[in-house]
C-alpha cells in the first residue's frame, strides 16, 4: 500500500498475555539430521520478519550463514510463512518487555517493522518511532553489536505528501531514526525509495545521501543490503538512500557502503 503510495506521490505485544516473550524454539534442534559439529552463525533477531521485505531478510540471512529467530506477534502465521528453519520469539514492538526477552543470544536486530493504516494504536507514531525506540534501547541494554533500520527515502522533508496521507510516517520513522543515531549504538539506517516485488539481483543498487533520492527498489535487493550492512565494517554509522539502478547488477556492495560519509 505504501509502496504505490510512495511511487505514486514521492519524486521523494501481548499480552503479556503472558508476562514475557514466549521463545519458540521450531529450529531443528532436535532434529538428529543436524550435524552437531556444524559451526553456528551468529543469531540475529528480524522485527517485522512476516512483512514483505521481511521474508527475504530471513532469506538472506540463512543464506549468508546467520541464525535468525523472527520477532512475530503471531506465531501460527509466522510460523506458516517463514518454516521451520528458524526461532520464534512473539511479541509486539510497542511492549518493550517483549524485546527484552526475546534478544537472548542475539547480536543484532534487523528491523523491517512498518506501521498499518487499519488500527490508529499501531500507526507511525507507536510504530516506525516508538516501535523502534524501544528496539534500539533494548538492543543497548542487551549489548548488542549491530542495529540495521530501514527507514525510508524522503524523512528530512516535513511537507512530503506521504505525511499528510499517512499519520506524519515519515516525521515519524525520522524520529524513530535520530533514536537510533542518538543510542549509542552500531547502526546502519536504509532508507529506501518506493519498495517493490521484482526479483531483485537483476540490476544495480544505488546508494546515496542528502536524502533527494527518487525510484524503486526491489525488496529482495534491500533485504540483501540489510544483511551486507552486518557483515562489512563500511556500513558502520553511516545513514543512506538506496534505489534501483539502470546499470547491471553487481555483488561489490563493499566498495557502495566505503563511499558513504559518515553521520
Ligand atoms: N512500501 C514502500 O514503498 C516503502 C518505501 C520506503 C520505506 N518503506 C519501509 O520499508 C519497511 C518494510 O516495508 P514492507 O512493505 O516490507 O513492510 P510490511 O510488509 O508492511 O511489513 C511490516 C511488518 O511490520 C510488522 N509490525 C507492524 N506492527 C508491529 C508491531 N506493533 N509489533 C511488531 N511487528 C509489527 C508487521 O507484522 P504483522 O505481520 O504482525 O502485521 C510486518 O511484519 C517499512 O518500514 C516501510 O515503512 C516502505
Amino acid at each position: 500500500m505504501f509502496a504505490r503510495d510512495f511511487m505514486t506521490v514521492s519524486r521523494r505485544f501481548l499480552v503479556i498475555a503472558i508476562t514475557c516473550a514466549v521463545t519458540v524454539s521450531i529450529a531443528q534442534d532436535d532434529d538428529a539430521e543436524s550435524p552437531a559439529s556444524e559451526p553456528a552463525g551468529d543469531l540475529v533477531l528480524v522485527a517485522g520478519a512476516t512483512g514483505r521485505t521481511g521474508g527475504h531478510v530471513v532469506s538472506e540471512l540463512l543464506a549468508s550463514g546467520y541464525r535468525v529467530r523472527a520477532f512475530v506477534r503471531d506465531a501460527d502465521a509466522a510460523r506458516e510463512k517463514l518454516g521451520t528453519d528458524i526461532d520464534y520469539a512473539v511479541g509486539d514492538v510497542r511492549q518493550r518487555e517483549t524485546i527484552d526477552a526475546a534478544l537472548d543470544g542475539t547480536t543484532a536486530i534487523i528491523s523491517v517493522i512498518g506501521a498499518g493504516r487499519e488500527d490508529p494504536r499501531n500507526g507511525p507514531e507507536f510504530v516506525d518511532y516508538g516501535g523502534t525506540k524501544n528496539l534500539v534501547e533494548a538492543a543497548v541494554d542487551a549489548g548488542l553489536d549491530h542495529f540495521v533500520m530501514v527507514s525510508s527515502a524522503g524523512v528530512t522533508h516535513e511537507d512530503h505528501v506521504l505525511n499528510k496521507m499517512f499519520n506524519n510516517v515519515l516525521i515519524w520513522k525520522f524520529k524513530g531514526e535520530e533514536a537510533v543515531r542518538n543510542s549509542g549504538v552500531t547502526y546502519t539506517i536504509i532508507r529506501p525509495g518506493g519498495l517493490n516485488d521484482k526479483a531483485g539481483r537483476e540490476n544495480e543498487v544505488v546508494f546515496e545521501q542528502g536524502d533527494n533520492a527518487a525510484g524503486m527498489i526491489p525488496r529482495a535487493d534491500l533485504a540483501r543490503v540489510c544483511v551486507a550492512a552486518l557483515v562489512y565494517p563500511e556500513a558502520r554509522n553511516r545513514t543512506f538512500e538506496l534505489v534501483g539502478g539502470d546499470g547491471p547488477f553487481t555483488d561489490d556492495l563493499q566498495s557502495q557502503f566505503a563511499g558513504l560519509g559518515g553521520d
